[in-house]
Formats: C-alpha cells, structure tokens, sequence
C-alpha cells in the first residue's frame, strides 16, 4: 500500500539504500533489535554505548540512525553539526514514556540531595535534568566510580535500577518505569524451557524482572549477551531480550541454536520490540533520500544533555569497547 506513495516501484532497495549512502557521504547505524536486512546493511551494529561513541566521533555528513528516537536524540546532541535522521521519528521507548520531564523534575526537587543517574533510554529533556547517563553497559562501571555514602535517584528502568542495587549493594531510589518487551517474559514459560534444555546458558537482558534474572547464567547489555553468547561452549542458548539481536548470533554461529525466551503465550512474539519494528528498508531508503524526517533541537536543551551524556563518557571511555561492561555475572548453567 506504501509503495506508490514512496516512489518505490522497480526500485532495488538495497542498492539504493548503498548509492545514497555514498552520495550523502552518510553513515548507517543500527541498533541490535532492527530488522535482520537493516542490521545487513548497517556500517555498523551496536549497543546504546556504542551507538553513542559511534556518534559523537564519526566523519560523516549524515547519520541515518536506525534505532529509536531517544538514540537518534543522543546522536544529535553529540554530534550537532551533522544531520541525523531517523526513518520512522515515531520510534518511541515505554521507558521514555514513563518518564515525563516535569514529574521527574519534581522527583528530582523532592530529593535534593540525591544525585540523578538516569538510562539513557529518556527525553533529551530528562537527560537534561540529570547529573550522568548510563547505558546497561556503563551503568556498573560509572556507578562503582560514585562513593557509597552520596544518595542517588535512578531512573527511568525500575528492574535495571534494582538490578544494579543487587548487584553492587546500593541503595538507589527507583522510578517506576519498565520496559514493555523485557517485562513480558514468563518466568512460568522460561523454566518450562529451561527444562527441554538442561544444560543451555539463560542470557538476559538487565531490563527483565528479577524473577527472570534469577535464571539468568549472564547478565549483560545487547553486546555484552552477544559476545557471551559467541564464546560460551554450549550448543543451545536461551536469549532473554529482543529476539532479532539472534541474527547476529545466528550469523556467527549458524550450527548453535539460539531460542528467545517466551512470553506468557509461550512464545517471544510479545517480545519484540513494536518502536523497534516502525524502521523499514523503504524508510531507511526515503530518509536518506530525502534527508527527511530528521531530529532537530533547541541549543540551550541540547548543551545542558549533553553535560550528563558527557559525563558518561568520560567516565565510561569513549572509544567502542572501552572497560564498559562491567563485572558479568556469570553462573554455571544448570547441568
Ligand atoms: P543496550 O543495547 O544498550 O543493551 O540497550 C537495550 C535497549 O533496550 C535499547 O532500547
Ligand atoms: Fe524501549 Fe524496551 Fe523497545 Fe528498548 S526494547 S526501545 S527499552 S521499549
């Protein structure tokens, strides 16, 4: 139905995607969740840190980011001389959504003594409003950096933010705010396949419920369950976070099995990230075409996130790779 509107009739979509690239002299990042064709044609595939670093230091005229607003958002703010566009600009976050800048504002001003440590999955507005950004990669290294004893507010992800007081025995204060996708697993369902593959290492994501990370035999960021899924020696794997993050694994490894963890139906459809899902090929195509739609904003927003998003990388390292994933929480599979 799109494609008269588009203009893509007897187009090839990848070729197109390949000329305006070079053309705009742009550059294309994809985050893990996208769509296996995007994440082919991507010049580079990452997690939010990563994406970020990617960002901030690229040569590019144009950074076609496909991902979701809150990213192509940091692109900006770090990179403001270039053009960033997002192929779908309603590519939203439930936890960006649980976040408004105004109840966080004054969640702030009811605890002024506290230190605000915020994922970087919000508003620029709320980045704006807090003292350093973490991703699920950062967040321990940055944190183990902050004495004990300085009271810190954490949001907007409850079960990253509980996750992380578990972890490194802290006492934050949480904001309410969930992921839709990591808080669908069953944990019913979970042990269920647990039990048709004794053996196979649980890898999940910091944003699922602590009923889910209980099972987990590692912890970690999208790139961090990636690598340890490349160098683990087992032949199955159950993935607990966005199912497409598998093609990579799929990929590398296509003689291992790799299965999402379920849903409440039983399988991970419920999982898949719907903000995600807006980016196509054909709007990745059009946005490059057109340069269109692309993330603007406001200069005096723009310096005051780009303070608690520079923070983060001083403290976390600029460079992709850099000393960021923290201590993993690596248990034994249950035999
Ligand atoms: P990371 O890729 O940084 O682990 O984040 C996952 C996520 O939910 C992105 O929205
Ligand atoms: Fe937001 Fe969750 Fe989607 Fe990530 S997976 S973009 S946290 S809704």
């Amino acid at each position: 139905m799109n494609a008269p509107k588009l203009g893509l009739q007897g187009l090839d979509i990848r070729d197109e995607i390949d000329r305006l690239r070079r053309e705009r002299n742009a550059v294309i990042l994809a985050h893990y969740y996208q769509a296996p064709e995007i994440q082919d044609i991507a010049d580079f595939v990452g997690d939010s840190l990563d994406l970020s670093r990617k960002a901030a230091a690229t040569q590019a005229d144009v950074i076609a980011f496909c991902g979701v607003r809150f990213m192509a958002e940091t692109a900006k703010i770090l990179s403001p001389q270039k053009i960033v566009v997002l192929p779908d600009m309603k590519a939203g976050c439930s936890l960006e959504d649980s976040c408004p800048p105004d109840q966080f504002k004054a969640f702030r001003d009811a605890h002024p003594d506290h230190i605000a440590l915020t994922y970087i999955n919000c508003s620029a507005a709320v980045k704006a409003l807090s003292d350093i950004i973490v991703t699920s990669s950062s967040a321990e290294t940055i944190l183990s950096q902050i004495p004990h004893d300085q009271p810190i507010i954490f949001g907007p992800d409850k079960h990253l933010g509980g996750y992380l007081n578990r972890k490194l025995g802290r006492d934050m204060l949480l904001w309410p705010g969930v992921c839709i996708v990591h808080e669908a697993f069953s944990e019913t369902e979970l042990l269920k396949l647990m039990a048709h593959h004794p053996g196979a290492p649980v890898l999940a994501h910091p944003e699922c419920p602590a009923h889910i990370l209980d099972h987990a035999t590692h912890v970690g960021s999208t790139r961090s369950i990636l690598d340890f899924a490349l160098s683990y020696p087992a032949d199955t794997m159950i993935v607990a976070t966005e199912p497409r993050i598998i093609h990579q694994m799929e990929k590398a490894l296509p003689h291992k099995q790799f299965i999402g963890a379920p849903g409440a139906d039983g399988n991970c459809n419920c999982n898949m990230c719907p903000y995600m899902a807006l980016n196509t090929m054909e709007k990745l195509y059009v946005a490059l075409r057109d340069l269109e739609p692309q993330v603007e904003m406001d200069e005096t927003l723009r310096l005051a996130a780009k303070a608690s998003l520079d923070r983060m990388l001083d403290m976390a390292g600029r460079t992709v790779g850099q000393g960021d994933v923290g201590t993993p929480m690596i248990k034994a599979a249950s035999a």
